[in-house]
């Protein structure tokens, strides 16, 4: 149903059949398929979801008997990242996903004609079966698509290598579709993307930079939605889209706290982040964005937030109201903090820029001067680490002075 709705479909009915057994032809049995006929008529539905795997020739016997569209889950799944694909990247791998989901429907009704044609006597006789030609071109397809793939990501690897150059930290936002994380997203950076109420808003990463209290920018990354009972088909793709969170410095979990299966989702988000080499223990791993907390009774709420204030990583929001959100940023800041490195630097009287740079973006612990050279022990991200030293180099042409990390 919450599928359903994110690719904007209005739901006017929904029904949990039980099946004696699958009909080969149409799955339901002739009763359940002439009632299904009355009602669809009489509402005008153009389309009907069958949550259960359909072959090619029960969806066309169904589109016929009821007169409307019929797809089944995949399908559906494939409509809604069709439609929410947006860089190229993510394009190839929704049609990666539809045509090996499609070639495996070949090859199921093919082998069953052959059986077929081979109780007839005449099997291996010359040329290529229509069903084998599809197949063929479908097999083509799919060769030229990975091979673009891999194009694809050989040149985002440079992208995100360039992106690298301008080292802010990263910042990954992952979590259960609907979870709420282009809303935060959105609160966060004010950024004008999509929020509706739409699973798999974010089908592609993006990226905006964000301010924190300390005044350390970082780059916000929102991801794609997980989704429970993903067809297996699709899982590649969906974790192609999630190489992004393994380069991020940091990842925040945004979780429904509000949803009945919360527990369940948790873990199979961190079960799919372990999966990537993300660490996900209770100091290291995510912080929790503990979000909908608006839509908690009292006394819920109150025994989250008690609860929370001794887990320095869960912080309880409410991305629509924008509750716990400066939290949020705060508890962001820390983490980054706590893997600065200190730093200690020795430069000229001359450097007055490098200098200004590190009090503007490190947190100066101690300073002295001589004659020739100012003192600086700073504290600082690795990246600003980086940042610094290619910096110093630009104004300098050479480390001259540099001392390099204690
Ligand atoms: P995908 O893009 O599908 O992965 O979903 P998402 O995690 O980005 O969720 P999104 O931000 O689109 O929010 C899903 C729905 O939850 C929307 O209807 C939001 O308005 C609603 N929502 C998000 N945060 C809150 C919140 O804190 N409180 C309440 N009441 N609703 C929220």
């Amino acid at each position: 149903m919450g599928l359903a709705a994110a690719i904007n479909l209005k739901v006017v009915h929904g029904e949990v059949v039980r099946l004696s057994r699958r009909r080969p032809a149409t799955l339901l049995g002739s009763g359940a398929v002439e009632a299904f006929r009355e009602l669809i008529a009489a509402e005008e539905i153009g389309l009907v979801v069958v949550d259960a795997p359909l072959t090619p020739v029960q969806q066309r016997n169904l589109e016929r008997a009821w007169n409307c569209k019929v797809i089944d889950r995949t399908g559906l799944i494939l409509e809604i990242f069709g439609e929410r694909a947006r860089t190229r990247e993510g394009q190839l791998q929704v049609e990666l996903a539809a045509l090996t989901y499609q070639r495996s429907r070949l090859v199921r009704s093919w082998t069953h004609l052959e059986r077929q044609r081979g109780g007839f006597g005449f099997l291996g006789g010359p040329g290529e079966s229509q069903l084998e030609i599809d197949r063929r071109l479908i097999s083509e397809r799919i060769t030229r698509i990975r091979r673009e793939l891999e194009d694809v990501k050989r040149t985002r690897g440079l992208h995100r290598k360039a992106r690298r150059r301008v080292p802010y930290p990263v910042v990954a936002l992952v979590g259960y579709t609907n979870a709420g994380k282009s809303t935060l997203f959105n609160r966060l950076t004010r950024a004008q993307v999509m929020a509706e109420d739409m699973l798999f808003a974010t089908l592609d990463p993006t990226m905006r930079s964000v301010r924190l209290p300390s005044g350390r920018d970082i780059i916000l990354s929102d991801t794609v939605g997980f989704i429970s009972d993903l067809p297996t088909d699709l899982i590649a793709a969906f974790r192609a889209t999630l190489e992004e969170v393994q380069e991020a410095d940091l990842v925040v979990h945004v979780r429904d706290v509000s949803h009945p299966e919360t527990a369940a989702q948790k873990q199979d988000v961190l079960s799919v982040l372990q999966d990537l080499g993300i660490e996900t223990g209770p100091e290291d791993g995510p912080i929790e964005a503990l979000n909908k907390i608006d839509l908690l009774d009292a006394a819920a709420r109150e025994q989250l937030i008690a609860h929370s204030r001794r887990e320095p990583n869960q912080v309880p929001i409410s991305a629509a109201t924008g509750e716990g959100c400066a939290e949020l940023l705060a508890a962001i800041d820390r983490r980054l903090a706590a893997a600065r490195q200190v730093a200690e630097f020795r430069l000229g009287h001359d450097e007055g820029t490098a200098i200004a740079w590190l009090y503007d973006h490190g947190e100066v612990l101690g300073r002295h001067e001589d004659e020739a050279f100012s003192y600086l022990r700073v504290r600082l991200d690795p990246a600003d680490l980086a940042r610094f030293e290619r910096l110093r180099a630009r104004l300098n042409g050479a480390n001259r002075h540099q001392q390099g990390p204690a």
